[in-house]
């Protein structure tokens, strides 16, 4: 019997089965043919919630929950966020090589001549009201852009796949500043070609009657940093979303729509708008220790703690810990930092935590850093789709070219009602 197998014996039938092992995985498939009579459908495998089903092949992002190590095609997240500009990562992420000087700056030109956004989209925002959500701007608006792009529906044609790409990460900045513009009823600022990827996305949040905006370099390494550390995260719930629908050729505006509102929910992205608001309740210091209380009765959640896949601190936290020095020392020390080192210290010393394995994820401080930047909660998460657009169009690009691939089906194990006729006195 050849080692890489896997032998099963059905017990109701005392018939043996073996299935090949690949890369750590059995094919789910190798499980059909495992019946009790002719007319059974075959042995399915049940994970609700994808707990253990590797759902494709991927060579974008790898992810060791256990030690902590996140890394974008080899290369680790602290190393790329020490060394790299966001579209030398985004183009890392793209293309599985980082760029030579020549690539890096040809792609900067094409992002940049894709930056503006079609002139109705601000009459998409009007209709709005202040009040909406900014990520429900941001899905609306790119759903929108869907009908204007309807060449993007060629899905399998290379060419208008790259154009797409790059539209989208030229455009998703603007669209996320012009939502912060709206919410705030400032006039919209288009971009400015001068800047950077993350300068630009400040100029066109934060640019009033100025001739020209100029990034504080610090907070614009800072947006940077941030952006590098957001850019993809494997098979999370978005990029998962975004897989899904475009399995069905769904053109990529559509699907990113779906990825933004995947994102949006409180445990996914959301969660750093969350975060902000615990700590707003718990309000000081002193108020910890019931908080954590509260938090082991299952009265409410530690927001910002805990992660399906690290089972460790992510390391995107920890950069970020780091980063946000640099920060506060431009706009002054967010207060709400103490609270949440404090509590940071009290979970990660408590038994309920530590037995869990719950540890502070990327959402715990990065709204810290985005307060003191001058954000509102509401828009945190619009930070963070703009950089995981990257991801999502890598993802994308990659179902799309792999071979195996089909439109997203999974199976059901049907538990209701077996036939019934309706009554005849309907
Ligand atoms: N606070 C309190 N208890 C928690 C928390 C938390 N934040 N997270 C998990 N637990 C408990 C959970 O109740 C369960 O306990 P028990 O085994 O006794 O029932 C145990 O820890 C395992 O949790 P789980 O729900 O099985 O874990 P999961 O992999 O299904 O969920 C998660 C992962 C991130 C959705 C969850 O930890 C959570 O809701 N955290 C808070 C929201 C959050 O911070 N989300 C951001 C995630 S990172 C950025 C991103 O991906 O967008």
């Amino acid at each position: 019997m050849p080692e890489d197998t896997l032998t099963i014996t059905d017990n109701r039938t005392g018939k043996t089965y073996t299935a090949p092992i690949k890369d750590g995985a059995i094919r789910a498939m190798d499980l059909r043919p495992i019946k009790t009579s002719e007319d059974d459908f075959g042995l399915m495998s049940y994970d609700p919630a994808f707990m253990n089903t590797a759902s494709c092949i991927s060579r974008i992002t790898f992810i060791d929950g256990d030690l902590g190590i996140l890394r974008y095609r080899g290369y680790p997240i602290d190393q790329l966020a020490e060394k790299c500009s966001f579209l030398e990562v985004a183009y890392l992420i793209l293309h599985g090589e980082l760029p030579t000087a020549a690539q890096l700056s040809s792609f900067e030109a094409e992002v940049k001549q894709h930056s503006m956004v079609p002139e109705f989209i601000k009459r998409v925002l009007d209709a709005m009201s202040p009040e909406a959500h900014p990520m429900g701007m941001l899905a609306t608006c790119l759903a929108a852009l869907a009908t204007y792009y309807p060449e993007s529906r060629n899905v399998l044609d290379a060419g208008n796949r790259w154009l797409q790409t790059v539209r989208l990460i030229a455009k998703v900045p603007t669209l996320g500043a012009y939502a912060y513009r709206r919410k705030n009823e400032l006039p919209y600022v288009g971009p400015d070609n001068d800047l950077t990827y993350a300068g630009n996305f400040m100029n066109m949040l934060w640019k009033m009657t100025e001739a020209k905006y100029q990034p504080h370099p610090d907070l614009e390494w800072a947006l940077n940093v941030l952006f590098i550390l957001h850019a993809d995260h494997e098979q999370n719930c978005s990029a998962n979303a975004m897989r899904s629908v475009s399995s069905s050729q769904a053109d990529p505006y559509a699907s990113a729509a779906a990825a933004v509102a995947a994102l949006w929910g409180p445990l996914h992205g959301g969660a750093n708008e969350e975060v902000l608001k615990m700590l707003d309740q718990i309000g000081s210091m002193e108020n910890i220790p019931a908080f954590i209380e509260k938090v082991k009765k299952r009265e409410v959640m530690l927001m910002g703690f805990g992660h399906r896949i690290y089972k460790n601190y992510d390391p995107r936290a920890r950069i970020i810990k780091a980063a946000a020095d640099k920060v506060f020392a431009v706009t002054g020390r967010n207060p709400k930092l103490e609270i949440a080192i404090e509590l940071e210290r009290i979970a990660l010393s408590d038994d309920f935590f530590i037995s869990r394995k719950l540890y502070p994820n990327v959402d715990f401080y990065s709204g810290i850093i985005y307060q003191a930047l001058g954000f509102k909660p509401d828009i945190f998460t619009v930070l963070f789709a703009i950089p995981r657009m990257t991801g999502w169009l890598a993802q994308w690009r990659e179902l799309i070219t792999d071979k195996e691939q089909k439109i997203a089906r999974p199976r059901q194990l049907f538990l209701g009602y077996g036939h019934r006729d309706v009554p005849a006195s309907r």
